[in-house]
């Protein structure tokens, strides 16, 4: 049986020229990147490699990029520290019902400290809608909260006109580009964002290390405290085989960003047109923008044929995908963000979100398209 992996926006294997690039770093260059000696100098030179490499691919200056464990301490660290430092002007965040549960988890904890969020809507297709950001503002809004590419439904925001309207308004903007980076080309220096947060292991790079952006007139209070690490924003000894592994992951999508997108796009269209063919459009219903997404999540629903009933089976033969983030997959809950799109429950309670990446060819969606069609004719005939 091959094993087909259709969950890369849960995680990615790690490249071998990432894990090649990380070897180094625990053996012989292990430095502690604050020594002052020859070893620590060299681990903190590798730093700083790794931290141009990544700003240079995303538009910014290496010093307005500190390193920290993942997406969820970005965003984490970002909505704690931004409120921390602007409470004084105000205690009203936005966001929307449909950001990864690190960013609402996030909220709901501010909101037990005393700040109040407002939870925005999204479209049937998962899109915010800039006029009711526009609404929600209010004189003690302090930050803004959008992601930038949807996890489950792979739904792109309207990030740059949302940035705009905060800009003008003097709130703080952070993104969550955590399933974005490498699928959408994006200079930070030209847009009107505070915060932007990334995760290495989405792009091929090492699980633990992520990194946050945090634009010059941005103001944001640390989290921890310790060393002078991150210039003391995020202290702590610096995870030096980590980030050249980030580093090198980010290298290798620049070099073949294009091919890559082009790959995905192909994977998911073929894995649309497959279904179709073999069960009708009514019987494999995509979810999500049919055009503003990201080219690696293809979510879609079985009418009838429930969600864990199709995990189950899909494992059985083989196949990884899942319901929707992975923090919530394994329970019956239905998904927060199918929810907030307001589809019927025949489709939130039968959606299957597919996800594409490295090692995924178009013999493996072939092959899964078949095997779905007989895991929903063998489950609705019974
Ligand atoms: C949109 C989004 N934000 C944040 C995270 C959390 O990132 P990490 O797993 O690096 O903590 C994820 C991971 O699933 C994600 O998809």
């Amino acid at each position: 049986m091959t094993y087909i992996y259709f969950d890369h926006a849960a995680t990615t294997p790690v490249h071998p020229e990432v894990v090649e690039a990380m070897l180094p770093h625990f053996t012989q260059n292990f430095g502690n990147a604050s020594s002052t000696h020859s070893a620590g100098r060299e681990a903190r030179a590798v730093l700083n490699q790794s931290r141009d490499t990544l700003a240079s691919f995303i538009g910014c200056a290496p010093s307005q990029l500190l390193f920290t464990s993942g997406g969820t301490e970005s965003d984490n660290l970002a909505l704690f520290g931004a409120a921390a430092a602007r409470q004084s002007l105000g205690k009203h965040i936005i966001t929307s019902q449909a950001e990864h549960h690190a960013v609402l988890h996030a909220c709901e904890h501010l909101e037990s400290q005393g700040f109040e969020v407002t939870y925005v809507p999204v479209d049937s297709t998962g899109r915010v809608r800039v006029s009711d950001i526009e609404a929600a503002i209010r004189p003690d809004t302090i930050l803004i909260s959008i992601m930038y590419g949807n996890n489950e439904v792979g739904t792109i925001q309207p990030i740059q006109e949302i940035g705009t309207i905060a800009r003008s308004r003097g709130i703080a903007f952070h993104v969550d580009a955590v399933q974005a980076l490498g699928m959408i080309p994006m200079d930070l220096s030209r847009m009107p964002v505070d915060f932007m947060s990334f995760s290495a292991h989405k792009i091929n790079g090492p699980k633990g290390i992520g990194a946050l952006y945090i634009a010059k007139q941005a103001k944001m209070e640390p989290m921890l405290y310790g060393g002078n690490q991150e210039r003391k924003r995020r202290p702590g000894t610096e995870n030096v085989a980590s980030a050249a592994g980030f580093a090198k992951a980010v290298q290798i999508l620049s070099r073949d960003r294009y091919e890559k997108q082009q790959n995905l796009e192909k994977l998911r269209n073929a894995m649309v047109a497959k279904l179709h063919q073999l069960l009708g459009p009514e019987q494999a219903v995509v979810n999500g923008h049919p055009d503003e997404r990201l080219p690696h999540i293809l979510n879609i629903s079985f009418p009838g044929v429930s969600t864990e009933t199709m995990l189950m089976n899909l494992d059985l033969e083989g196949i990884a995908a899942a319901s929707g983030s992975a923090c919530t997959s394994g329970s019956l809950e239905v998904s927060h963000v199918l929810k907030a799109m307001q589809l019927p429950d025949a489709l939130t309670t039968s959606a299957i979100r597919f996800s594409f990446g490295i090692g995924n060819t178009l013999e493996h969606i072939e092959e899964a398209a078949a095997i779905i069609a007989t895991i929903v004719g063998r489950v609705r005939n019974i």
